[in-house]
């Protein structure tokens, strides 16, 4: 029997291990678009958004994005600002800057890197991606550990497993003759039968030698602060007055948003309220009718051009929600 030193006991087989989560992953994978052909450039693109965004939020991007830039050539021929436009509302946009920047390195340098160590020179690109598109894309057998594959081996192992025992036991781990699909099978069942809160033990296809089975290592609450903040929305029949985030922001720089405004006055009319929630912090969002202060750097900015324009998220969102765009 193979059993792994990370993987506790000699009881442990790394075998059955292996093909218990690829055969539950033949079965019970979800059904999304970058898994439906293993081009390096869809799967480095879904690898770049699925950084700190949900898979339902990224679904919904990434066919978007992949219709406008469909080739790494596309990508690096485009505008910055269009670039940023399509990746508007998915937050993050270094991601997107980086991406755009690989792009021409990629097309550059006249081929896609093919291996995680040259993965790992391109920007935006670091240990965790460069597995993953090296092991989807190009079947080298090297492992990943995101978040959820790290809640797998904490509570398979039942070890409080340091950074680098991590990626030791899941190399241990790792299918060599099927590494992006086990990869893949790890993630997924960190996303959905591994819970954080509430594992699911009873659906686990490797539940009989989890050490814990999910009693330990359950996530502590997280702590989330709660914010106000108001918006000056200034419409005309045709256009709308937004201000411009200097290129020195340090958060989303260049992109386009409404000006925010003390708190709304005499003069100003509650056009909505929503909820907004950027990292930890959960916003109340004001968004109020009327003048915005002359001090205030600002423009015109016609409805017509608004779908080419970087938006922040939460931009995209207020005028979605007053239908002044789609
Ligand atoms: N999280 C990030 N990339 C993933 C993938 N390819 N499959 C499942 N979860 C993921």
């Amino acid at each position: 029997m193979m059993s792994s030193r990370l993987v506790h006991t000699a009881t442990f087989d790394v075998r059955w291990f292996r093909q218990r989560v690829l055969r539950w992953y033949d079965t019970h994978k979800r059904d999304l678009p970058w898994r439906t052909n293993y081009d390096p450039y869809r799967v480095w693109l879904a690898e770049i958004m699925l950084q700190q965004t949900r898979v339902a939020a990224v679904v919904e991007y990434y066919a978007k994005f992949l219709r406008r830039f469909p080739t790494v050539q596309a990508l690096a021929a485009a505008r910055l600002s269009s670039v940023l436009a399509a990746w508007s509302g998915l937050g993050y946009y270094r991601r997107a800057r980086a991406l755009h920047q690989a792009a021409k390195k990629i097309v550059k340098d006249g081929a896609f890197p093919s291996t995680a160590d040259q993965l790992r020179s391109l920007p935006g690109i670091g240990r965790y991606t460069a597995a993953a598109v090296a092991s989807i894309a190009f079947g080298e057998p090297i492992a990943v550990v995101d978040g959820n594959v790290e809640r797998v081996l904490q509570r398979v192992t039942g070890k409080n497993l340091s950074n680098q025992e991590r990626w030791e036991s899941a190399h241990s781990l790792l299918s060599r003759k099927r590494p992006g699909d086990f990869n893949q099978a790890m993630m997924e069942l960190g996303a959905t039968i591994c819970l954080p809160r509430q594992p699911q033990c009873l659906l686990c296809p490797v539940s009989k030698h989890c050490t814990t089975r999910g009693e330990l290592s359950r996530a502590k609450v997280e702590v989330r602060h709660k914010r106000e903040i108001c918006y000056g929305l200034n419409l005309r029949d045709d256009a709308v007055w937004l201000v411009y985030r200097p290129k020195s922001s340090s958060l989303m720089p260049g992109m386009w948003e409404l000006p925010e405004i003390r708190e709304p006055n005499g003069n100003h009319q509650t056009a909505l309220t929503l909820k907004h929630s950027i990292t930890i912090t959960d916003y109340t969002v004001r968004v109020a009718r009327g003048p915005v202060s002359d001090s205030v750097q600002g423009r015109w900015v016609r409805r017509s051009r608004l779908a080419a324009l970087p938006l922040t998220g939460l931009a995209r969102k207020i005028l979605q929600a007053i239908q002044v765009i789609q």
